[in-house]
């Protein structure tokens, strides 16, 4: 009954993890703000949520932009009254490439998206998350924990999200919000596919995607409903306890 009185505000809520995200939280019958770029899949989310028993709003916007995240969290703030939970899912892959080869512009555009904007978000939304047994999610990566070749700028942007958040969650332990991150291994979302589609040749596409999937010891990659329930956990009374840690939803991928 104490989540269905609360609100969540989920970036990067058009597709994959965040769409997933914003309809698990709707079927739990918490209200549901979504924030993107793209307005049509962000209206698809806003239906799936609806078809799901929920109810959910949509917020355009560009979370590379200092100005467009101040400006979510007002709207976001005024759609039903409050904000209780933020989930800072929006992010980008970067370039895939060895580090020489990785362009200044690339790594401005990573670390904007995906390290700035949690920054932002947080330091907007904090203020009006206190004593209200809120709670932060940050969707970082396995690749927060670990190296992976080829992704120097996406592990650097996602270690400093783990970092960012235990801070947060020193800061705020005391005044009723708990800040935690969560690190999937690969997820079967439109980032990843962009990823494979990216290799030209069909037969060394399937041979990456076998060989990605042989790295998560249970054989597979996630689904974005797997790693959705770990955030919907996080955020719920179950976990009054868990603050500044990092859940790898990764199928044992950071285990070897
Ligand atoms: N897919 C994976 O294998 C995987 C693995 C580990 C971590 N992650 C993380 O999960 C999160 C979600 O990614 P996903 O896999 O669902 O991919 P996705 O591409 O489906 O989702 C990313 C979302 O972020 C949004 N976004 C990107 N830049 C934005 C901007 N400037 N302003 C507003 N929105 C923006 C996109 O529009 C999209 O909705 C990301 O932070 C990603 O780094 C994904």
């Amino acid at each position: 009954m104490e989540m269905q009185q609360k609100v969540v505000l989920v970036t990067g809520g058009s597709s994959g993890v965040g769409q997933a995200t914003a309809v698990v939280f709707g079927r739990q019958g918490i209200r549901v703000i979504v924030t993107g770029r793209n307005s049509k899949g962000l209206d698809e989310t806003v239906e799936h949520v609806r078809q799901a028993g929920g109810v959910a709003q949509k917020i355009t916007a560009d979370i590379s932009e200092p100005n467009d995240i101040q400006r979510m969290i007002e709207q976001a703030l005024a759609v039903y009254g409050q904000l209780d939970i933020l989930v800072n899912n929006a992010g980008t892959q970067g370039e895939v490439a060895p580090l020489v080869d990785q362009r200044l512009a690339s790594f401005q555009e990573v670390f904007d998206t995906n390290v700035r904007s949690v920054f932002l978000c947080m330091k907007y939304a904090i203020p009006h998350l206190l004593n209200q047994r809120g709670a932060i999610v940050n969707i970082a990566s396995g690749g927060g924990l670990v190296g992976v070749p080829g992704a120097s700028v996406y592990c650097a942007s996602k270690h400093a999200v783990i970092g960012m958040t235990k801070v947060a969650a020193l800061d705020y332990a005391t005044a009723g919000l708990r800040v935690n991150a969560v690190c999937p291994g690969g997820v079967d979302t439109p980032m990843l596919q962009r990823f494979f589609e990216s290799i030209p040749d069909p037969d060394a596409r399937r041979q990456a995607r076998e060989e990605f999937n042989a790295t998560h010891p249970i054989g597979r990659i996630a689904k974005p409903e797997e790693v959705a329930a770990a955030v919907v956990f996080l955020c719920s009374p179950d976990a009054a306890f868990i603050t500044g840690t990092t859940l790898s939803v990764d199928g044992g991928y950071v285990a070897h």
